[in-house]
């Protein structure tokens, strides 16, 4: 629009009977404030009697080279007028179309179009209330990547090629290397968030206090309970002085804030390559307080997380002086949490997107 306006004042610049009725016509299109209006004008610059045609009048008078100039220029006015108009009535047909007709009331009594407002997946909401927790006892959340390398996977936690428990947590092999040649090492989808514990403590140094969620891949077969991509929440704490006390103190004020006040938190002895001592811990059984049920299988207790006193090899392998430092880490699996705390039987119905089941959380 702005162009055909410049384009008008081009064509008759220096022949000024033609710039003043350009511009009449202009003032007469911009002053059109209904459809109506923009029709009148059509006929008094565009129609048979119309300004415009009017340049044509005088034509045969004029010389040859003049005729043929102020035809040509005749011809462009026109069809440049005829845009702007017709631009003007649409945009005011469009701007009409949005008022409210007279006469027509709201009905306010109408159902309003609903917006379903979504929220968080359970297990983010799971993850966020863990990582709550201990941010509120001092630590800081880090991540690590999803594909990772043999190295922070297994091996700097105390696991070379050879030890035996790397057969319970096969992956998927992004990229074997040779071992003849010299080379990074394997990449694979990591089978646990524990590398982060390598790799944060790498890159800074003790005191650390840290809390790592993410997710975990395994060769699983996928049934109730399993499924080869799952979520976990690593938890360490590096420092002088670090015992299994602490370790205990803090797993029992965890299970008290996600479980409930009364709960009681027990150790059991077991093993992990990169803790030593290691154990597993319970929380006596929030369903039934303990006295055994369906969801305990009549224990009593209920396996939340694995954890133990940092192996002094981890330290050794990342540059630490485990005379100097000690300390404990755990690592807890969130669909497990989230399916006991709010009674979910199948682990599939997480990643299903059923929103049916989404939505009662
Ligand atoms: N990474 C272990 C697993 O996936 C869980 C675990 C156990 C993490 C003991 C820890 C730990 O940090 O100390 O089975």
């Amino acid at each position: 629009m702005d162009n055909d306006r410049e384009r008008l004042m081009e064509l008759t610049s220096g022949r000024p009977e033609m710039e003043s009725l350009v511009n009449e016509c202009l003032a007469v299109v911009d002053n059109c404030g209904a459809a109506p209006e923009v029709e009148s004008a059509r006929v008094s610059m565009l129609g048979k009697k119309g300004k415009i045609p009017g340049i044509f009048k005088g034509l045969s008078d004029l010389p040859t080279d003049e005729k043929r100039a102020v035809g040509r220029i005749g011809n462009e006015l026109l069809k440049l007028i005829t845009r702007l108009l017709e631009e003007k009535g649409e945009s005011l047909s469009a701007a009409r179309s949005g008022d409210i007709p007279k006469g027509r009331v709201t009905d306010v009594s109408l159902p309003g179009r609903m917006k379903r407002a979504g929220h968080r997946h359970l297990l983010t909401s799971v993850i966020e209330e863990v990582i709550s927790i201990f941010i509120g006892l001092g630590y800081r959340v880090e991540t690590g990547p999803d594909v990772e390398l043999d190295y922070y996977n297994f091996e700097a936690l105390n696991q070379p090629p050879y030890h035996p428990a790397r057969s319970l947590q096969d992956t998927l092999y992004v990229r074997r290397e040779d071992p003849e040649k010299d080379n990074p090492g394997d990449i694979l989808l990591r089978t646990h968030t524990s590398p982060v514990q390598v790799r944060v403590m790498e890159s800074r140094e003790p005191p650390l206090f840290v809390i790592s969620p993410g997710k975990a891949y395994r060769r699983d077969e996928i049934d109730a309970t399993h499924s080869a991509v799952f979520h976990q929440v690593e938890g360490f704490a590096v420092d002088r002085g670090i015992s299994m006390g602490h370790l205990k103190g803090t797993l029992e004020v965890f299970a008290r804030k996600l479980f409930g006040t009364k709960r009681d938190v027990r150790f059991r002895p077991h093993f992990f390559p990169f803790t030593e001592p290691s154990a597993e811990v319970d929380v006596s059984c929030f369903a039934c307080e303990g006295r055994g049920c369906q969801l305990c299988k009549g224990v009593g207790w209920l396996e939340i997380l694995g954890c133990g006193m940092i192996d002094p090899n981890v330290f050794t392998n990342i540059g630490y002086d485990p005379e100097e430092h000690t300390g404990f880490a755990f690592g807890m699996g969130i669909e497990r949490i989230a399916m006991m705390k709010y009674g979910i039987n199948d682990i599939r119905t997480f990643f299903d997107n059923d929103i049916r089941f989404q939505s009662q959380f």
